[in-house]
């Protein structure tokens, strides 16, 4: 099923656009990185399927209870679907701790075949509990100047069709203006101002499996993976920004606590009562 899937997706894309992996579908992977250095990225997350327990996409922890990740990394699933792995680079260290979501929050906005706001929220049913190796990333807010290093990190296979490694692989890339990553794309309206896109040389870049995966800029997060042309061919890759995505992530953050804290409240009046 799934190949067939594939093939149709591979076909017509060729026919159109080329674009190997429509976020709905298929995943995206670091290609031409190398072996994340140890803690490095203690944010980062893999996203897992509850009863496969295989590896299908990046995500990064940004608050106690909240994972943040692509919206066609949980499009069609249900939050028991999933589990999360945190707080190690190694996929076989299972002795690392699982996290389990209650509630998706996908951008009320995705649109998969137009590639726009494909972003959404992972809400834990436990707080996570930090340590070395397991800490949130703050959100940049700041607007990136051209040449921009940015890092990637995830799980991706090495090459198109290739391996999925079990440690966490890290690339540096370059940010690309809006303007010219669009121009880049021959004036698609794929591009769009909710995307940050960067640029490596040909044969390093996003590939299949770092879907949803982060991008961070002096150790803020930036992005998170989205789409892109076939595994690191020298198009520049496109992410959804955190900057632009600022007040979807802080509404439902700040929601849930206030949710909390009414729900506390209430407790307390029926008590008094
Ligand atoms: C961890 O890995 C071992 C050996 O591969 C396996 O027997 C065990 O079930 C795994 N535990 C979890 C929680 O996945
Ligand atoms: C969270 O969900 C998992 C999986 O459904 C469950 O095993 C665990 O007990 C839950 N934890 C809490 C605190 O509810
Ligand atoms: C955390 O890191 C510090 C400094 O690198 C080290 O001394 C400490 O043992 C580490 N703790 C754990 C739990 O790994
Ligand atoms: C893209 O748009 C720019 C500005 O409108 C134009 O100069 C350029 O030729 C266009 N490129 C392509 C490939 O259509």
């Amino acid at each position: 099923m799934f190949l067939i899937l594939l093939t149709l997706i591979l076909c017509s894309s060729f026919a159109t656009s080329q674009v190997l992996y429509p976020p709905q579908y298929t995943h995206s992977r670091i290609v031409g990185g190398e072996e994340a250095a140890e803690g490095v990225a203690p944010y980062q997350i893999s996203l897992q399927g509850l009863a496969s327990g295989a590896h299908s996409c990046g995500g990064a922890i940004i608050d106690e209870r909240w994972i943040i990740t692509a919206a066609h990394c949980t499009r069609g699933r249900q939050a028991g679907d999933f589990r999360v792995l945190t707080g190690t680079q190694d996929l076989r260290q299972n002795s690392s701790k699982y996290y389990y979501p209650d509630r998706i929050v996908e951008h009320s906005n995705y649109a998969p075949r137009k590639y726009r706001n494909d972003i959404a929220l992972l809400h834990l049913n436990e707080s996570i509990v930090f340590d070395n190796a397991t800490k949130l990333v703050e959100l940049d807010h700041e607007a990136l100047v051209p040449e921009s290093r940015l890092l990637l990190t995830g799980w991706g296979t090495l090459s198109l069709g290739g391996d999925v490694p079990t440690r966490l692989q890290s690339l540096e890339v370059k940010y690309v203006p809006f303007e010219q990553c669009r121009a880049a794309h021959d004036n698609s309206t794929r591009v769009d101002i909710g995307h940050v896109c960067t640029f490596n040389d040909k044969g390093r870049g996003a590939c299949h499996g770092d879907s949803g995966g982060p991008l961070v800029h002096n150790g803020k997060l930036v992005a998170l993976v989205n789409w892109g042309l076939p595994c690191a061919k020298g198009y520049p890759d496109a992410h959804a920004s955190i900057a632009y995505y600022h007040d979807f992530i802080r509404t439902h953050l700040s929601l849930s606590k206030t949710d909390s804290i009414d729900d506390n409240q209430e407790e307390m009046i029926t008590a008094e009562n």
